[in-house]
C-alpha cells in the first residue's frame, strides 16, 4: 500500500499509480502543478478499481496534466479551455516518458462524440463554465458511466453542488481529505430539461454598438470590466498603425473598438482560451462581416507571433491564472509585447494601480507613461524604442 506523505519537492506527485514529474506553464518553481483534489481523485480511482485497459475515460479540466499523466495508461480524453494546460500535458507526458498522443486533447468546444465509462471532472474557477460543461456533459454520459468531480473544498459551495444535482441528477459528497472533497454524481436520464444558457450577450455602445457573445468561460462575461472601459475611453488613433494586436482577448472588445477607429489597420486577437478566441472571432464578424479581415489566434503570449511585426499592442493582462493570483503572466505577455513590437511600436496596459504595471514597464521597455487613470484603473503607454 502506498501512503500519501508530503512529496520530495515540489515537483514530485506521490499517488497510488505511482511518483510523476509535474510542472506548471508557464513554469512557476513557488507553485505546484497538482493540487490535493487530483491526489484524492487518484485515490479514490485506485480504490475503486474502476478501470481497466477497455474503459474510456474522460478527465474535465485538468489544469497542468496531473491526472492525465498519472492515468496515461488507460489513453485518456483530456478536455480543458486552455492552451496553457495543453502546453503543460505535451509537457508533462514528455518529463514522464510518456509519447504525447497516450492522451488526447480536445478543446472544450470541441467535445468528444462518445460515451465514456469514467468521466473526472476538477471544478473549474468559473461556476458558468462548469455550468455549461455539466449540460455539454450530458451526450457523453452512458447508463454505466461512473461520473466522479473534485475540488478544494474552498471551491465546492452549496450551488455547486446543486448545479450537478439539477442538471446531471442524484450528487452526494467525500469527507474532506486534505481540504479537499470529491463529489459522486448518480446521473438521471429522466432528467433532460433545460440546455446550457451560454453563449450569452451584452452590448456596449460607443459612437457605435457593438453587441458582445460571450462563452461560458469568458471574463467579464456579463459587462464591461472597468479597466476595458478606460482604454476604450482613450483608444489610440494613428495613421502608422498597420498591424494591431489585442492581447488577451477575451470578447475581443478592445481590438473591435481599435479596427473602427482605425479603419486601415489589420487586426489579431489573441487569447489562451478558446472559448475567448471563438467569442471575439463571432463579435469581429457580427460588427464588420466580410469587408475586414482579422486573425484570430489561441496561444500562450504572443508565442509564433513574428518579431518586429506589430505598430500596437493593446493589453488588459490576466491576474490570476485558474485559482492562483500572480503577475508571471503579464510579465510574460510584456516581455512578448516589446519583442513582436516594431521600432517606435507601442504598448498599451491596464490594469489596477495596485499591481504596479508602471514599474514592470519601466524595467523592460525602459520607458512607461501614464495616458489616463479612473481612480481604481491606471492606462499606461511604452514605447518601444
Ligand atoms: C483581464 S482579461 C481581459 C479580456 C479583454 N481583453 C477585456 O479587456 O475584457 C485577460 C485575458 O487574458 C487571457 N490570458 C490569460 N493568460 C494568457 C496567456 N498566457 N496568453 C494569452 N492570453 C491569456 C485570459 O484568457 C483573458 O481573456
Amino acid at each position: 500500500m502506498i501512503t500519501l506523505s508530503t512529496p520530495a519537492d515540489n515537483t514530485s506527485m506521490l499517488t497510488p499509480q505511482g511518483e510523476f514529474k509535474l510542472e506548471r506553464v508557464p513554469p512557476n518553481p513557488q507553485l505546484q502543478a497538482w493540487d490535493a483534489a487530483d491526489q484524492y481523485l487518484l485515490k479514490q480511482i485506485d480504490e475503486l478499481q474502476a478501470l481497466t485497459q477497455q474503459s474510456r475515460l474522460l478527465l474535465v479540466n485538468d489544469n497542468f496534466g496531473a491526472l492525465s499523466v498519472a492515468l496515461a495508461d488507460y489513453h485518456p480524453v483530456m478536455v480543458n479551455d486552455s492552451f496553457l494546460s495543453q502546453l503543460a500535458l505535451s509537457s508533462n507526458l514528455q518529463l514522464n516518458g510518456y509519447e504525447s498522443d497516450l492522451v488526447t486533447f480536445n478543446n472544450s468546444l470541441q467535445l468528444p462524440s462518445v460515451k465514456f465509462d469514467i468521466i473526472l471532472i476538477k471544478i473549474p474557477k468559473s461556476q458558468a463554465l462548469l455550468k455549461h460543461q455539466l449540460y455539454s456533459l450530458r451526450e457523453l454520459i452512458g447508463s454505466e458511466t461512473r461520473i466522479i468531480a473534485a475540488g478544494m473544498s474552498r471551491s465546492i459551495h452549496s450551488s455547486t453542488l446543486k448545479l450537478f444535482e439539477s442538471i446531471l441528477g442524484p450528487t452526494t459528497t467525500s469527507l474532506a481529505w486534505k481540504k479537499s472533497r470529491l463529489i459522486y454524481v448518480a446521473r438521471d436520464q429522466s432528467m433532460n430539461q433545460g440546455q446550457s444558457p451560454y453563449p450569452d450577450y451584452f452590448t456596449v455602445e460607443t459612437d457605435r454598438e457593438f453587441s458582445l457573445c460571450n462563452h461560458a468561460n469568458l471574463f467579464s462575461r456579463e459587462k464591461l470590466d472597468n479597466g476595458s472601459r478606460l482604454v476604450i475611453e482613450y483608444m489610440p488613433v494613428s495613421e502608422h498603425y498597420q498591424r494591431i494586436i489585442d492581447l488577451g482577448c477575451g470578447n475581443g472588445i478592445l481590438g473591435l473598438i481599435a479596427a473602427s477607429v482605425n479603419p486601415k489597420a489589420e487586426l489579431l486577437f489573441v487569447d489562451e482560451s478558446y472559448m475567448a478566441v471563438e467569442s471575439a472571432r463571432i463579435n469581429f464578424e457580427a460588427a464588420f462581416g466580410q469587408e475586414r479581415v482579422a486573425e484570430f489566434t489561441v496561444t500562450n503570449c504572443l508565442q509564433g507571433i513574428a518579431n518586429e511585426s506589430v505598430d500596437l499592442v493593446l493589453n488588459n493582462p490576466p491576474f490570476h491564472q485558474q485559482t492562483s493570483v500572480g503577475d508571471t503572466l503579464a510579465w510574460e505577455m510584456f516581455i512578448d509585447s516589446r519583442k513582436g513590437l516594431k521600432s517606435g511600436g507601442e504598448l498599451w496596459v491596464v490594469g489596477n494601480r495596485h499591481l504596479a504595471y508602471h514599474a514592470k514597464l519601466k524595467k523592460i521597455f525602459g520607458n512607461c507613461q501614464q495616458v489616463a487613470s479612473n481612480g481604481k484603473f491606471v492606462l499606461l503607454k511604452s514605447i518601444k524604442q
